[in-house]
Parts: structure tokens; C-alpha cells; sequence
């Protein structure tokens, strides 16, 4: 008897199957319904019964033999059937997708690449700011209203209280804190503000703040500049216009409009009919600002400006519901696709 299973063991380690045919033969012959170990199964009552139960265990495990490798097969042998017939050769291939840079990341990256064709470098600095720099040394006083201006979120840290900086502004300060003038930089960055959700109004968005300080600037200094930027970024025909404005660290300050690029100042929805659109913040660096730093505000002045990424993404590309830039709708981004 045990003889017999070693040689059926032996037959099923050999039958060599190739394809899915033989591995019906195999199947007819070790595990179908009239299959050899059956004939083996009935020869089981001849066996002694001292040795019945040792026989039996090489019985059933020359059945899980046939089995697995039956199993074994039959997998190994379809996938490779179906692999073959659907390799359709003659099919072009896949176009794989080119993802798009965000649309902010762009006009941040030209805004960065106009500035720098004028000397500016790109200063960086952190999100979760002290009072000192996103307010104190920009010339906003304890309590006052000014700061209502910017609905700020505070969070607890180990420094003790900290605001999410409300503006890049604070940016401006570090810079001058560590730098010796001349200084020309631009500072790109996220910006928080409590307020609802909008079309309109977002309680992230994104800033670019500007920077220069040196012996004799002027406010003819920061117009040029502005004007040189508005042409660069919207076109040779743009033309700026300064209005008088208030911030806390400059001094004069204006906030700037741009002809409206859509309607050729004509008069339009979006520029409700002005034929401008505000852009941007600027003025002088306020001397108590520039002091507050660390810089002798008899031997320098300088200028500063800020404008929303958004808006200007808003006016290049005719975007007008701010929740679009952080919805991640590829529908929209896929636009996008193909600019720098
Ligand atoms: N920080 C201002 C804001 O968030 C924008 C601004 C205005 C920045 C005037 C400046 C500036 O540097 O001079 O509204």
C-alpha cells in the first residue's frame, strides 16, 4: 500500500502541464470522479488496523498534493492566458497626464521673476508670528483699533500666545531687524484672517510684500516701481493711479489701482464702471517703523507695498470666486495646464 502511494506521488510530482488542457487531464485523473486515490481510499479497509491511521494521513496528503499543485496551476496558467490575449500590440500607448502648477503658485513665481529682474531677493518668514512682528514694531499700539482692521486668529503655543500672521508685513520687520540697508526684497507668503468664507473673502489667502530701503528713496522711487510691475505683469498699456489711504506703518500711504485690464478702462462689471481695479497697499516706511527695527530713520527712508496673490491671479485670469483656489477642482486647475 505504501509503496503504491510513493509511485502515485511520484506520478503527480512529474505530470508535467504545460497548458490548460493537461491540466484537465490532471484533474480527470487525481482529483476527478473516478479518480486513482479514490481506488486507494477503498483499498484503506485491507490495511491493518495498527497501520490504518499513518496510511490514511499519506493518503489524504497525496490528495493535498494533487490539489495544490492543480490550484497552483490553474492560476499561474489563466493569468498568462488572459495576459496574452489582451496584449493588443497595435493599441498607441497610454498618454500619461502632465499635472498643471497651481495657478497662485504661478503668479507668485512671475511676481517673483518681475522683482527679480530689478534686484530683489525673496525673504521668507514664519506663519505663526508674535504680536512684535505682525503688530508691535509696525507701528500698531496696544489696543488700538487699527488691529481690528485685521481679524486675527490667536493659538496658545509654549511662547505663550501667537497669532496666525494676519499679514506678510511682518515679514518686512525681520528683514530689517537682521539686514543692514541697502535692502531690496520681496516676501511671498500665506496670510490668516477670521472671516467667513465667500466668494469674496477666504480665511487664508496669499500675500507678496515689498521691501526697499536706502539712503534718498523717494515716493517717485515707489511709484516707478509700482508702475514698472503693473506694466510687466498686465501689459505695456496698463497704466497705475495712487489714491491716499491709511496703514499703520507707512507714511504717506496709498493704495493702488490699475486701468481695468478687462474692459480697456472702458467700463465693466468688474471694474464697476470705474475703469480701475485696486490691486495693492504702499507707502513710506513709517520712521517710528523703521526705528522700532533698528534702523536710523535720519540716514534712511524706504518704501513698502503689499498685494493680495489672489486679486492678481483674480485680474490675470478672470477668476472671480476666491473658494476656487483651494476647492482642488481639477476641472478647474486643468487650465491651468500648460502656463510657466
Ligand atoms: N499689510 C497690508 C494688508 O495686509 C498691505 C500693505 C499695505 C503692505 C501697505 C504694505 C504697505 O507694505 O506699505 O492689508
Amino acid at each position: 500500500m505504501k509503496e503504491k502511494i510513493k509511485s502515485i506521488e511520484q506520478e503527480i510530482n512529474d505530470f508535467e502541464i504545460k497548458d490548460l488542457a493537461i491540466l484537465e487531464k490532471f484533474r480527470i485523473e487525481f482529483l476527478g470522479s473516478k479518480n486513482k486515490l479514490k481506488n486507494l481510499f477503498g483499498e484503506l479497509k485491507t490495511v491493518p488496523n495498527e497501520e490504518k491511521k499513518e496510511v490514511g494521513q499519506l493518503l489524504n496528503g497525496l490528495r493535498t498534493l494533487a490539489e495544490e499543485k492543480f490550484n497552483n496551476l490553474k492560476d499561474s496558467l489563466e493569468n498568462n492566458n488572459q495576459e496574452a490575449s489582451s496584449i493588443d500590440t497595435s493599441r498607441p500607448g497610454e498618454i500619461s497626464e502632465i499635472g498643471a502648477r497651481h495657478p497662485l503658485m504661478q503668479v507668485r513665481s512671475e511676481i517673483i521673476e518681475i522683482f527679480s529682474r530689478i534686484g530683489y531677493t525673496v525673504s521668507e518668514g514664519p506663519e505663526i508670528e508674535d504680536d512684535w512682528h505682525n503688530f508691535t514694531a509696525l507701528n500698531f499700539p496696544p489696543e488700538h483699533p487699527a488691529r481690528d482692521m485685521q481679524d486675527t486668529f490667536f493659538v496658545e503655543s509654549d511662547k505663550g500666545e501667537m497669532a496666525l500672521r494676519t499679514h506678510t508685513s511682518s515679514v518686512q520687520v525681520r528683514v530689517m531687524e537682521n539686514q543692514k540697508p541697502p535692502i531690496r526684497t520681496i516676501s511671498p507668503g500665506r496670510v490668516y484672517r477670521n472671516e467667513a468664507i465667500s466668494a469674496r473673502a477666504h480665511c487664508f489667502f496669499h500675500q507678496v510684500e515689498g521691501l526697499y530701503i536706502d539712503k534718498n528713496v523717494s515716493f517717485a522711487d515707489l511709484k516707478q516701481t509700482l508702475l514698472y510691475f503693473a506694466k510687466e505683469m498686465f501689459g505695456e498699456n496698463t497704466q497705475i493711479r495712487l489714491r491716499p489711504s491709511y496703514f499703520p506703518f507707512t507714511e504717506p500711504s496709498a493704495e493702488v489701482d490699475v486701468s481695468c485690464t478687462i474692459c480697456n478702462s472702458k467700463g465693466c462689471n468688474v471694474c464697476k464702471y470705474s475703469g480701475w481695479l485696486e490691486i495693492l497697499g504702499c507707502g513710506m516706511v513709517d520712521p517710528a517703523v523703521l526705528e522700532s527695527c533698528g534702523i536710523d530713520s535720519k540716514e534712511y527712508s524706504g518704501f513698502a507695498f503689499g498685494m493680495g496673490i489672489e486679486r492678481i491671479t483674480q485680474l490675470k485670469y478672470k477668476v472671480n470666486d476666491l473658494r476656487l483656489y483651494s476647492e482642488n477642482d481639477v476641472r478647474f486647475l486643468k487650465q491651468f495646464t500648460g502656463n510657466i
